[in-house]
């Protein structure tokens, strides 16, 4: 569609008057007003994405929280969307959920509780959505399907939205479907929108479908009892723009995932373009980052593709990206429930203009003239606008004529000087009649603000950073009980947690265990084995050693491997050098973690629920593997890949348990 065709883009009111060599537009609130401001905000999950963050040491830690939702800080998020974690990978990794097993009901699990309650301390008004990518085996009775048992489903979904309230006094004001999955009509109005009623949830509105614009507004129009069920359209990546029966349907249209773009200052300029226009061209009234903070291993898929990055809890450094400040031009001078003005469009020599009042006489006018690299950004507009410098003239009438003065607040990419700033505040300016005139460089923000209470926040520089450790030790026994997994391990598919056996006399009661016993619903094509990565990707040759307990009689197995190459949606294809005990009393060595590429094999002697030693050394083409303190195989050839993570897994979705990791790299 053309983004300057068809009914929606009557909006752009901005009028050439041809001020010679000032293009002139007005911003008035005379003929009504247009839709409110649901906020801008961030998604924490699909998946994995902060998982990092929780494992920083004070006072590094709450300081990026503090850039990502203290208001008048930094990015000041209206909104917190989170993935309801549910065992199965979703692009970085695995979030566990919060019923495992059918009979398993535990709202401790994972970092999304606290990182809501860390936003809601912050921000007590913060908007919060779950959303499910996967679901555990059970939910859809072991088929890949989550709406065979929609009763189960609604309730598992509904479960969480309890426990959220029961557990961490958390309201969770929005839930959606199935992150871009099918969705069922039929699920949604029966079953999910029934349930949340039956458990007196009748406040939580539901967002549907988190995919493309079709077919859920179809569906919308031509089932009015789904409509009823339904509150917003969310859909992804809109690429700034929207369809006409999704206007039709008369509900809320919100990019509800959208940026996904490297967090330099191009992705801040994605950014900027996406915040104003997805609401010029498309009438959306949120948009949500993917994702939140980048807060997983950078050579995980997506890296750094969040507001800002906090990728090295070991030294405590983190970036604060030019995301955070472009969030700010908005988010600093509005609120949910603000509305925009009917007068908000596109600027004559490129970029655009938006307007938003609280309907109590202030005024935020957001301005942007992105130009730069429209490959860079994900989705980028579709004819991209040519962007030239330009004088814009506004005239401020209705209930704005009056105002004398508006604060500044500017950004500059300047990608020719490569000295960018941002958000800046400059002297404001003051009105004569309602008139002022501003100079718009090539790739800049403006806001103009009535609101005085605009802040850049700022903390003393976090250390400096470094690789993750060459010689990590985890014996798994001194635990922070907030949080359900160990530091730096990063689940690729399975769910890794703390682990107390209370009946053991030593030195095994506290353990790491993988507690999947099933293949869950999932959202890409997880491992048939579970694996949980760690350490620095570009290590090469190493030892690692890790007491391993099988609990599968006979088909049990488990590994330790080195130079994993991958993590992620790809995970099933990552290869590396895997060293196997099994169950059976027998060991192997593969290149992959499919265990297709044999490279050792032979008997062990290992069994299930006995202790053993498993030490792996990698070294240049060469590797090596002890079991308890011996030699079992030597000089096993390893080619490729050169270097990768080390990690820790099962041969299936089996319950089994590590203790005292460690790894020394060269
Ligand atoms: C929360 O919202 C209320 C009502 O809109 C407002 O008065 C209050 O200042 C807000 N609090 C914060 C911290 O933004
Ligand atoms: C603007 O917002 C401020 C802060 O919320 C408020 O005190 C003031 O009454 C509002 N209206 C005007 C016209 O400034
Ligand atoms: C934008 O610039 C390009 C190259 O300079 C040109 O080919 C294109 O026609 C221009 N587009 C518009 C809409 O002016
Ligand atoms: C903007 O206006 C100034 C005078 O205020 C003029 O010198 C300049 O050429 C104008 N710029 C453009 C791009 O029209
Ligand atoms: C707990 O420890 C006891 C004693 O060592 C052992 O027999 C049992 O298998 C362990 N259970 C689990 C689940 O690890
Ligand atoms: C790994 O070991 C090989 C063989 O000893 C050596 O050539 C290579 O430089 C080592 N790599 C690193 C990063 O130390």
């Amino acid at each position: 569609m053309d983004p300057r065709a068809g009914p929606v883009f009557l909006l752009i009111l901005g009028v050439c008057v041809g001020l010679g060599s000032s293009q002139s537009y007005i911003l008035n609130d005379k003929d009504g007003l247009g839709r409110v401001l649901d906020g801008i905000g961030g998604l924490s999950g699909g998946g994995a994405t902060s998982r990092l963050l929780v494992n920083y040491a004070e006072p590094y830690r709450s300081q990026i929280l503090d850039y990502l939702f203290k208001p008048n800080f930094g990015a000041s998020l209206h909104i917190l969307k989170v993935e309801i974690g549910g065992d199965a990978q979703t692009t970085d990794g695995t979030e566990p959920s919060h019923m495992h097993y059918e009979n398993d009901e535990n709202y401790f699990r994972g970092y999304e509780w606290w990182l809501m309650k860390e936003a809601k301390k912050r921000n007590p008004n913060i908007t919060l959505i779950g959303l499910p990518w996967a679901f555990p085996g059970w939910v859809g009775h072991g088929k890949s399907w989550p709406y065979d048992y929609p009763d189960i489903t609604a309730a598992y979904v509904v479960n969480w939205i309890l426990g959220a309230k029961q557990y961490h006094d958390l309201d969770i004001q929005y839930v959606g479907i199935w992150n871009e999955r099918n969705y069922d009509s039929k699920y949604i109005k029966q079953l999910l929108r029934y349930t949340l009623d039956k458990s007196g949830l009748e406040g939580v509105r539901i967002i549907a479908s988190d995919n493309l614009w079709e077919p859920i507004s179809l569906s919308l129009l031509l089932d009015p009892e789904l409509s009823m069920a339904v509150d917003v359209i969310g859909a992804h990546y809109p690429g700034t723009t929207t369809v006409q029966d999704a206007l039709k349907t008369q509900k809320k249209l919100w990019s509800s995932e959208d940026y996904s773009t490297f967090n330099n200052e191009v992705g801040g300029g994605c950014w900027a373009r996406i915040l104003n226009q997805n609401y010029i061209n498309g009438l959306m009234t949120a948009t949500i980052s993917w994702n939140l903070v980048a807060s997983y291993y950078g050579d995980l898929p997506f890296g750094r593709d969040g507001l800002m990055t906090a990728e090295e809890p070991w030294s405590g450094n983190y970036v604060v990206e030019s995301p955070i400040w472009i969030t700010a031009h908005t988010t600093q001078f509005t609120q949910p429930g603000w509305t925009y003005l009917q007068t908000v469009g596109h600027l004559e020599h490129g970029g655009s203009y938006v307007a938003l009042t609280d309907r109590r006489g202030n005024l935020t006018v957001v301005i942007e003239t992105m130009t730069h690299d429209h490959s860079v950004c994900i989705r980028p507009p579709l004819s991209p606008f040519n962007v030239s410098s330009q004088n814009a003239t506004f005239q401020l009438k209705g209930s704005f004529a009056g105002i004398k003065q508006l604060q500044v607040w500017r950004s500059q990419f300047n990608f020719k000087t490569k000295k960018p700033s941002f958000f800046e505040e400059l002297s404001p300016v003051k009105l004569t009649d309602g008139f002022f005139t501003l100079h718009l460089a090539e790739d800049e923000v403006y806001t103009l603000t009535t609101l005085t209470s605009g802040h850049k926040g700022v903390y003393p520089e976090p250390p400096q950073s470094a690789p993750f450790p060459k010689v990590y030790k985890e014996d798994f026994n001194v635990r922070n009980p907030a949080f359900s997994e160990a530091p730096d391990f990063a689940d690729q598919t399975g769910v890794f947690e703390y682990f107390m056996n209370l009946t053991d006399p030593g030195p095994h009661v506290f353990t790491f265990r993988q507690v999947l016993t099933q293949r869950p619903v999932t959202w890409v094509a997880d491992a048939d084995q579970t694996i949980s990565v760690i350490g620095d990707y570009r290590w090469q040759n190493l030892t690692l050693s890790c007491d391993v307990f099988m609990e599968t009689l006979t088909t049990g197995g488990v590994f330790v491997a080195a130079r994993v190459d991958k993590g992620g949606s790809p995970i099933r294809r990552a290869k590396g050098v895997f060293f196997w005990v099994f169950a059976d009393g027998t060991y192997k060595v593969t290149n992959d973690l499919a265990g297709e590429t044999v490279l050792a094999e032979g008997q062990s002697g290992t069994r299930a629920f006995g202790w053993h030693t498993l030490t792996l050394t990698v070294e240049g083409q060469y590797a090596s593997g002890l079991l308890n303190g011996y030699p079992l195989w030597k000089k096993a050839v390893v080619l490729t890949p050169s270097r990768g993570w080390a990690a820790i897994g099962t041969r299936s979705f089996e319950l089994a348990q590590f203790d005292n990791f460690k790894v020394a790299a060269q």
